[in-house]
Order: structure tokens, then C-alpha cells, then sequence
């Protein structure tokens, strides 16, 4: 082909992908996203393109260096603190992007110096950590996870990024994709859970959310798919732990995420802080680079954690400040956040060729090419009168009280038939005693992260309740904080169960200071006497309804065992009070489903239910006692506690009897052949494989949501493949006495396996595909996969 000919052939193919690829949103229902293909990025544009070569062949080798800088203004998080010469800097071109500028007219003031004074009138790229909300705070991501809504995660995001632009953020550090499978790790709470197909739906959501399809538009925000990779693996759960994690657990469980993130368009990635597999993921050329770049075809920028390229040094990979620049930069990490180091060596390192001009050229285009796809050359500014300074808007309480009310998982509700607790009926009522820290804590609800979110938004469960049932039938009595109490605190409390009908606790741990980053718990009990206040008020032997306030599982076996009601409300958000006295009287239902694995103890972290098998499996082994004998003792099994969690993946009561149908199935037997050719063939991925369907029926009184769950096993593949994974999902409203099907369309990407080779293959296996309600139930239906 002479090279005009392909210059025109290039660009067809670059206008085909443009009008070929609007986002468009992807269906939660099953398939799979996993392939090593290159993703389709849809920022790039041969027009964009060129005025962004225009710009890079003007711009000396120190200007260059300066868009791959990044500082943060206004507090520091973290260990360092950033310069404070910033306006002097950022005339002079020395910095591309700040981060934690608090408004819209702070961000203009740094914007008129950039495009005013600097030589080349480069725009700033204004980031911050929107992670659940700007100022209308909804559920932490654990808790947004929860809801199994993609819908609902996408309109919160929107909604985040409404509101951040406003004040002139156009970049977010969200979506946070790490699988977690360990709750001591703090950052759970900031994780959408341990499996790989709800985390990439999730992901996907979030994406769409932020960036609209329009990234141009003033109030899209970019996304950055962080930390890439493997963080979430911290051992111990100890935060920035180093990891080890196999490739081909790399590949099933920590990389889809990212991999639907950018696929569906995430403008950028962060690297991650841990060492994979002894190298530190902010420079790591294999995870950066081959797979980033070579493999998946990112065009994208790739910022470094905060001052994670100054952390080489004590990892122990750089002797000084430029040998770690060095390193995170070859690897493939454009832009350095915080540690400054780009800033002073980079230029000296290419000047000495330690570094390659083309390589800096790369990644000065990738930020250049996200500045431009944001608009920012055109409207640097924010426009001033578009912060909302007022109260929140109707429709903002809206997405933040659906967004709640659908992440409570209902733990436990005695007897669901004949129900004893919940939901809690208004007029049987005379009064409720309303206890515990969390009850009146409007900052509480914000959890980590709270961003510009403001306590004077919020509505207390205590004030929720007051609105909904009078404030003379609420009884409130604190009974201590949340770490410590005084005996007359608590004494306090019980005199107020004795004079309700039912008692409403709120226990559990602090969002802001137990959750989050550098939040690493090895006990994962309520601190404080928190315990001491439930059993007391407990032996009233008044009913109890446990509202659980944690960014984690908490191992709480006294309360499962003892306490009728149990509801795991993460923490909600600005309408915290709102959605809890819904969901409690019934004006809601719970529908949130566990999106990690609960312990019993902490002695069996990591614990998740997408685990491969032993060789000696517990099956039909009573695991509630000691081992009688060598056959119950020489399997793979505790001695102390049974090896099932204390509740599994997936789990989450209704306040309906749900019954499910075994499932069907269409067509039980595939050959591999064909499908590894529809694997692998764009046109044909999306092809249906075969079918699998079942009926679920509410055999309750009340409607009810359902989140139908498809899981499926292979055996006879080449390498193991867990005992249970997720490949589908969906949401489904029944009213009472309703029966509806459920279909899932399975393509090839199911029963996909990262196999010896290292290569996404359909291997010939046999099958089995559950329809069920969590990851511990259902009838399996049978299907083989032959050669
Ligand atoms: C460190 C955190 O790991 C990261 O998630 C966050 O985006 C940055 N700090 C910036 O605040």
C-alpha cells in the first residue's frame, strides 16, 4: 500500500471508529468482557490528533516536562506537601495539572495564569477525588456496589460530575476498580467487592456516568480507573502492602475491571502504590506497558499514585529522586502526582538520553489529547454561576435516597414467612427507642471521602424518624460514642428500650476514621463498647433491629446468632435518614446483595466465593464440629469454624419469599471450535451461545426486587477454574404472587479461561450453570463444551 493510500485508509478507519463507537450502554445481563484485545478508545480523532502534534512541535523539552506534572493545591493528603509557588510555576509552564483546588473561582484564578501568562497558553487540568459524590454525597462505593444497578451507579455519577464541574474539576480519580477479597484492607469500602463481572459492570457505570458519552460537554468530568494494579490484594490487608498474584489470577480477576473501564472509555488510569509480584506497580513495565499499551492499546494518560514515584526509593528499586523518576517513567507512568520528581529530573534525564525523547513526546500527546477531548482549549473557564450554593435540588435528593435505600442488605429478618421484626409497622407502633452513635452523626454518613460533602445536608435517621412517626414515639438515648461509653450512657439506653415496643440500634464503625486509606483493621469487631450497649439492650428482650454502619463486613456472630434483625446500611450518604425509615417501614424494600464474601472471623480472610478448589474439598463433611476422625480431619477445612462465610457473596433478604425454578437451558452442548472462533472474531462476540432460563416467583406479601444471579463452574479445563463465577445478572420488581422468567443470553466470553499458555481459550469441559439468588444456592443445570 503507498503510504497515501494508507494515510486515507487510516483515516476511514479512524472515522468509521468515531461514528461506529458512540458510548453506548452495555447490558448487565451476562457475557463477559475479558478478552486481550485492544480496547476501543474513542477520544482519539484525526482532527484532535493534529492540533495536538501542532501544539507538541512548538513546545521546548521544559515545557514538555511541565504538562507531566502534577501538584495538589489546598491540603495535602498524604505525606509530603506540594510546593506553595504554584501561580509562579504554572506561569512559566511548569506544571500540567492541579489537584484539590476547592471552587470554581480558585480554579479560574489558576486558569487565567495558565492560559494568560504561560508562553504556549496551555490549560490546566483540574482533578480531584470525587468518589461518591461531589456535595450531594450518596452511599460509599461498597454500598453503591451493592445495589447490583448499574443504573442507579451511573445516575450517581452523573450526578457527581454535574456538581464537580461546576466547580471547575474536569478530572476525577474514580472509579476505584480494585478487586478486594479482604476486608481488613480499609479500602474496601472504596472497592465495588471481590468479583471481576459485577466490578466491571460497575466500573462501566461509572465511566458512562462521568464522562456522558461527551467529554467535551462542560459538565463531563473524566474518569481514571485506579489502581492499577493488584493493590487490592495488600497482604494482610495491611494498606500498601506489597502483593504476589498469579497471571493467571491476573488476568480472571484483577485486570477485567480495568479493562471494562477503559474500554467503555475511561480517559485515564492511576498506578497503584503496592509492589506486584516484587515490582512496584508505579513502575512496572509489564503491567504499564506490555499490557497497558502493547496489548490493550491504551491511548490514554496514566498519572502515578500520589507521590508513589518518590516511594520507589524506599521500596528499594531507586537509589535518588532521578534513578525513580527514571524508573516510573520508562515503565509508563506519564504524569507524576505529587512527588515532584518529574519536575526535576526529566528533563535531565532526556538531555542525557536516559530517557528517550520519544518517550517523553508520548506522553506529553496523552495529555495534551485529554486536555483537547475536554474542551479546555476552547472554555478554559467555569462558568462562576453554576455552583450551587444553595440547597440541594429535589432531584439530586432523589438519585442519593434511591441510591441508599438500594444498597441496604438485609442480613437478617427472623422467620422471613412469618416475619417477627421487619419491616417495622408505623401504626402498631407506640414508640421506638433510638440508640447508638450513628443515630444523630450527620458527618458519619458521609464516610470517607466526603469530598465537598456538607454535614448540614445531611438527615439523620433520628430526624428521619422524628418526620415519620412523630418525635414524641421516638425515644432516643446515644448510649455512648463510638469507641468509647460511660456507664450512664449506657444505662441510659436500656431504660429506653424498656419503654418502647422496639429497639433501633445503630451500630458499627467510624466512616472517616476507620474507613478508607491507611484504615486497616485486623480486628474487624464494634469498637469501643458498642457490643457491651447491644447485649444489654438486647436482654430487655425487647425486638432489636441491628442497622450496621461499616465500610466492610464486620464480624458480629454474637448478633447474628442472637439479634432478629440485622441491616448492613454501609454508609448512605446526605440521605442517610430518609432511606433507612423508608426501608425500615416498609415504604422500601431492601434490595442490596452482598458484593463481598462475609466473614465469620477474621481468621478466614481472605474468604471469597469465586475461589478454586483443593484436592481434599470439605464436601459432605459436618464443618459445624471437630473432626470425629481422619476422613473429616485431612481435608481442606478449619478445626474451629466451619469454612462457609457467615454470609456469601451475593446475599440479601427481601422482604418477599422468592422462589426460583431450576433452570433450562437451550442448547447443552457447544463445541469449542466454534466458540473460540466467535471469541476472537469482533463480529461475532456478541453472539449468542446458548440460553439459560428460569422462573422466579414472589410467594410473598409485598413486592419485592430480586437480583437473579447467574454463576457458572467449568471442569476439565487445563488450569482451575473456580467453583462458582458470575456471569450475569438482573435486577427484577415482583409483586406479590408474581412469576416472571429470566433469560440470560450466553455468549463465548463465559466460558472463557486464561489457560497454560497464557491465552483467553474455550476449553472442552463440562459445564454447570446455576440461576440462583446468591453464590451459595440453586439446582445447576449441565452443559459441555466438546472439541
Ligand atoms: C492517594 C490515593 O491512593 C488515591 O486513590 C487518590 O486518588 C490520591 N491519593 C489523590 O488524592
Amino acid at each position: 500500500m503507498s503510504s497515501r493510500v494508507f494515510r486515507w485508509f487510516a483515516l476511514l478507519l479512524c472515522l468509521a471508529f468515531l461514528f461506529a463507537l458512540p458510548l453506548v450502554p452495555q447490558s448487565a445481563n451476562s457475557g463477559a468482557i475479558f478478552r486481550n484485545a485492544p480496547i476501543h478508545f474513542s477520544l482519539t480523532n484525526p482532527s484532535l490528533e493534529a492540533k495536538v502534534d501542532a501544539l507538541l512541535r512548538r513546545m521546548t523539552l521544559e515545557e514538555k516536562v511541565g504538562q507531566l506534572v502534577q501538584y495538589t493545591s489546598g491540603a495535602p493528603m498524604g505525606p509530603t506537601r506540594g510546593s506553595e509557588d504554584y501561580p509562579a510555576m504554572v506561569a512559566k509552564g511548569e506544571v500540567g495539572s492541579l489537584f484539590n483546588v476547592a471552587d470554581a473561582r480558585a480554579a479560574n484564578e489558576y486558569q487565567h495564569i495558565a492560559v494568560e501568562k504561560s508562553r504556549l497558553h496551555i490549560p490546566l487540568l483540574f482533578g480531584l477525588d470525587v468518589i461518591h459524590g461531589y456535595r450531594t454525597l450518596g452511599p460509599v462505593p461498597l454500598g453503591l456496589a451493592s445495589t447490583w444497578d448499574p443504573d442507579i451507579v451511573e445516575r450517581s455519577a452523573r450526578l457527581a460530575a454535574e456538581e464537580a464541574s461546576a466547580s471547575g474539576v474536569r478530572w476525577t480519580f474514580s472509579p476505584m476498580v480494585d478487586i478486594s477479597r479482604d476486608p481488613r484492607w480499609g479500602r474496601i469500602v472504596e472497592s465495588a467487592g471481590e468479583d471481576p463481572f459485577l466490578g466491571a459492570a460497575i466500573a462501566r457505570a461509572y465511566v458512562r456516568g462521568y464522562q456522558n458519552g461527551h467529554l467535551d460537554a462542560p459538565n463531563s468530568i473524566a474518569a481514571c480507573a485506579k489502581h492499577f494494579v493488584g493493590y487490592g490484594a495488600a497482604e494482610a490487608g495491611r494498606d500498601y502492602n506489597t502483593t504476589e498474584i498469579s497471571e493467571h489470577t491476573l488476568r480472571e480477576v484483577y485486570l477485567p475491571p480495568f479493562y471494562a473501564a477503559l474500554e467503555e472509555g475511561s480517559a485515564t488510569i492511576m498506578s497503584a502504590f503496592n509492589a506486584l509480584n516484587g515490582v512496584p506497580s508505579t513502575a512496572n513495565p509489564y503491567t504499564l506497558t506490555e499490557i497497558l499499551r502493547n496489548q490493550w492499546k491504551f491511548p490514554g494518560l496514566a498519572v502515578s499514585d500520589y507521590t508513589s514515584v518518590a516511594e520507589l526509593i524506599p521500596h528499594g528499586i531507586a537509589l535518588d529522586g532521578s534513578m525513580a523518576a527514571m524508573r516510573a517513567f520508562s515503565a509508563g507512568v506519564d504524569m507524576d502526582m505529587e512527588s515532584g520528581l518529574y519536575h526535576q529530573h526529566l528533563a535531565e534525564l532526556v538531555k542525557s538520553g536516559k530517557v528517550s525523547e520519544a518517550r517523553l513526546d508520548e506522553a506529553v500527546r496523552r495529555v495534551l489529547r485529554l486536555k483537547f477531548a475536554l474542551g479546555l482549549f476552547d472554555k478554559p473557564y467555569t462558568d462562576e454561576g453554576r455552583e450551587n450554593q444553595g440547597p440541594l435540588p429535589a432531584a439530586s435528593l432523589e438519585v442519593a435516597r434511591r441510591a441508599a435505600e438500594r444498597s441496604f442488605v438485609l442480613l437478617k429478618d427472623e422467620g422471613v414467612e412469618d416475619r417477627l421484626v421487619l419491616p417495622l409497622k408505623k401504626d402498631a407502633l407506640h414508640s421506638v427507642a433510638l440508640i447508638g452513635p450513628f443515630a444523630d452523626d450527620a458527618r458519619e454518613m458521609l464516610g470517607s471521602w466526603e469530598c465537598h460533602g456538607r454535614a448540614s445536608d445531611v438527615i439523620t435517621v433520628k430526624t428521619a424518624l422524628e418526620q415519620k412517626l412523630g418525635a414524641e414515639r421516638v425515644k432516643y438515648a446515644k448510649g455512648g460514642e463510638i469507641r468509647s461509653a460511660t456507664d450512664a450512657q449506657i444505662n441510659e439506653a436500656v431504660a429506653a428500650a424498656r419503654a418502647a415496643d422496639v429497639a433501633i440500634l445503630t451500630l458499627g464503625e467510624s466512616g472517616p476514621e476507620m474507613t478508607g486509606e491507611a484504615s486497616s483493621r485486623a480486628f474487624l469487631d464494634l469498637p469501643g463498647r458498642q457490643q457491651e450497649l447491644l447485649e444489654k439492650v438486647a436482654a430487655t428482650s425487647k425486638p432489636v433491629v441491628v442497622l450496621l454502619f461499616s465500610g466492610r463486613p464486620l464480624t458480629l456472630p454474637w448478633a447474628f446468632a442472637h439479634v432478629p434483625a440485622v441491616m448492613a446500611v454501609w454508609f448512605p450518604g446526605v440521605q442517610a435518614g430518609p432511606a433507612i425509615a423508608n426501608v425500615l417501614f416498609g415504604d422500601g424494600a431492601p434490595s442490596g446483595r452482598l458484593v463481598v464474601s462475609w466473614p465469620r472471623t477474621v481468621g478466614q480472610v481472605p474468604i471469597y466465593y469465586n475461589a478454586l478448589d483443593t484436592g481434599r474439598p470439605a464436601a459432605g463433611v459436618d464443618l459445624t464440629r471437630p473432626p470425629k476422625d481422619a476422613q473429616e480431619k485431612f481435608v481442606s477445612r478449619y478445626i474451629d469454624v466451619p469454612n462457609s462465610p457467615q454470609f456469601p457473596f451475593g446475599f440479601g433478604l427481601s422482604y418477599a419469599r422468592i422462589v426460583y425454578s431450576k433452570p433450562e437451558i437451550s442448547v447443552a452442548q457447544l463445541k469449542a471450535a466454534t466458540m473460540n472462533e466467535q471469541f476472537h472474531n469482533s463480529d461475532a462476540t456478541n453472539k449468542t451461545a446458548t440460553t439459560v432460563a428460569a422462573t422466579v416467583t414472589n410467594k410473598g406479601t409485598v413486592a419485592a426486587e430480586e437480583v437473579v444471579q447467574l454463576y457458572v463452574r467449568l471442569e476439565g479445563t487445563d488450569v482451575e477454574e473456580p467453583v462458582r463465577k458470575l456471569v450475569g445478572f438482573e435486577r427484577v420488581s415482583l409483586a406479590p404472587g408474581e412469576t416472571k422468567p429470566v433469560t440470560f443470553d450466553l455468549t463465548a466470553d463465559a466460558f472463557a479461561v486464561w489457560d497454560m499458555r497464557n491465552e483467553w481459550k474455550i476449553q472442552p469441559s463440562r459445564v454447570h450453570i446455576w440461576i440462583s439468588p446468591d453464590s451459595s444456592q440453586g439446582e445447576p443445570v449441565e452443559l459441555n463444551i466438546v472439541p
